[in-house]
C-alpha cells in the first residue's frame, strides 16, 4: 500500500477523509497529525482521535503547531460547530494522543522510511508540514508528492472574497509548501464546490446501518446547512475526503499543470491562489490544478469504503 501522512484540522470533512483513508487498503496511513485551523489545536488533536477510534483501526495521532507561521489563528466554528465536530454526539476517545510533537513526527518518519515512499495529505492550514520543511531541509527530497484540500480560483473565496480558509489561515506556510519543489496537487474549491451532499448522498451514509452511518450522516446533516442557507446550493461541499478520494481514483478528477503563485502581501486578498489555467503568464508549472470531479462516482467511492468499517 501506499504510506500517506494525514495533517488536518478536523472538522467533520477532515473527519470524514480520515474514515475513507483508514477503510481503504490501498492506503497506509502512517500517523494523523493535527494542526490548529477550524478550532483551536485542543479540540482538532481531539477531534482526530475521535475519528480514529470511530474507524476501529488505531494509528497514531499527535498534536503539532497551535497558530500560522506568522498570523494569529482565525477559526471556523461558524461552519463547524463550538467543538468542530458538531452533528453527531461520540465518546471521549480511548486512543491517546502520541506524545511524539507532530513536527517531529513528520521529520522522523520523513528520514526513516525510504525516499520517495510518503505522500503528504493536507487538509487544513499548512503551518505543521511548512514548519517541518523549514526546520529539516533535508527532508524534502524524501516527499513522494504533496496533495492537499486549499485554494480556489474560478470559484472565489470562502473566507474572503478572495480567499478560500485554510490558505487564508496561514498564507505563508502554503507558500513554503509550494516552493518545496516536490509535486504538489491542489484541490482548490473550484472542484470541491461541486461534490455536493445532496439529501440523498447524505441517506445513503444513513442507510449503512452502522453506527458509523449513522455519525456520518448527523455530521453532514450539521455541515452543509452553512453552505445551504450561504450559497443556496443543493448541499454544502465535501471538501477533504477528495484529497484521499483522489490517491485511491484519480481518474475521477480532471486538471491540469498550472503556475500556481499565493498571496501573502495585501490585505485584501491575502491567501488568494492565482492559477493560471491558461497559461497567461509564462511563469513554470509548479501545481497540479483540480478543477472537476465526478460526483456521483466519489461519493459512491465513499459510501462503498465507510461500509466496511
Ligand atoms: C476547508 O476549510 C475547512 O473548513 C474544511 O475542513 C476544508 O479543509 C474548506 O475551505
Ligand atoms: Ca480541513
Amino acid at each position: 500500500p501506499r504510506k500517506i501522512i494525514i495533517d488536518t484540522d478536523p472538522g467533520q470533512d477532515d473527519a470524514i477523509a480520515i474514515l475513507l483513508a483508514l477503510a481503504s487498503p490501498e492506503l497506509e496511513v502512517l500517523g494523523v497529525t493535527a494542526v490548529a485551523g477550524n478550532v483551536p489545536l485542543a479540540l482538532t488533536q481531539l477531534n482526530a482521535r475521535k475519528a480514529v477510534e470511530l474507524s476501529g483501526r488505531p494509528v497514531p495521532v499527535m498534536a503539532g503547531c497551535d497558530r500560522p507561521l506568522r498570523r494569529a489563528l482565525e477559526t471556523a466554528e461558524h461552519v463547524h460547530g463550538k467543538t468542530g465536530l458538531d452533528g453527531a454526539e461520540l465518546p471521549e476517545p480511548t486512543l491517546p494522543l502520541d506524545p511524539r510533537p507532530a513536527v517531529d513526527f513528520l521529520i522522523d518518519t520523513l528520514r526513516i522510511e525510504a525516499p520517495g515512499t510518503v505522500t503528504l495529505c493536507i487538509l487544513g492550514p499548512q503551518t505543521n508540514v511548512a514548519t517541518a520543511f523549514l526546520r529539516a531541509p533535508d527532508i524534502l527530497p524524501r516527499v513522494q508528492e504533496i496533495v492537499l484540500m486549499g485554494g480556489g480560483f474560478f470559484e472565489g473565496g470562502n473566507i474572503t472574497p478572495a480567499a478560500e480558509f485554510n490558505i487564508h489561515v496561514d498564507p505563508e506556510a502554503a507558500e513554503i509548501v509550494l516552493k518545496s519543489g516536490r509535486p504538489v496537487t491542489y484541490i482548490p474549491l473550484d472542484c470541491t464546490h461541486k461534490a455536493l451532499t445532496t439529501r440523498a448522498r447524505v441517506e445513503r451514509f444513513r442507510a449503512l446501518g452502522t453506527r458509523l452511518g449513522e455519525v456520518v450522516a448527523g455530521w453532514l446533516d450539521f455541515f452543509e446547512r452553512f453552505d445551504v442557507q450561504k450559497y443556496g446550493s443543493e448541499g454544502g461541499p465535501l471538501h477533504d475526503p477528495c484529497v484521499i478520494a483522489y490517491l485511491l481514483r484519480p481518474e475521477l478528477f480532471g486538471g491540469r499543470l498550472v503556475n500556481l503563485e499565493i498571496e501573502t502581501a495585501s490585505d485584501l486578498t491575502r491567501g488568494m491562489t492565482v492559477a493560471d489555467w491558461w497559461g497567461v503568464s509564462r511563469r513554470p508549472p509548479n501545481a497540479t490544478w483540480i478543477r472537476d470531479i465526478d460526483a456521483e462516482g466519489y461519493f459512491r467511492l465513499l459510501a462503498e469504503r465507510l461500509a466496511r468499517l
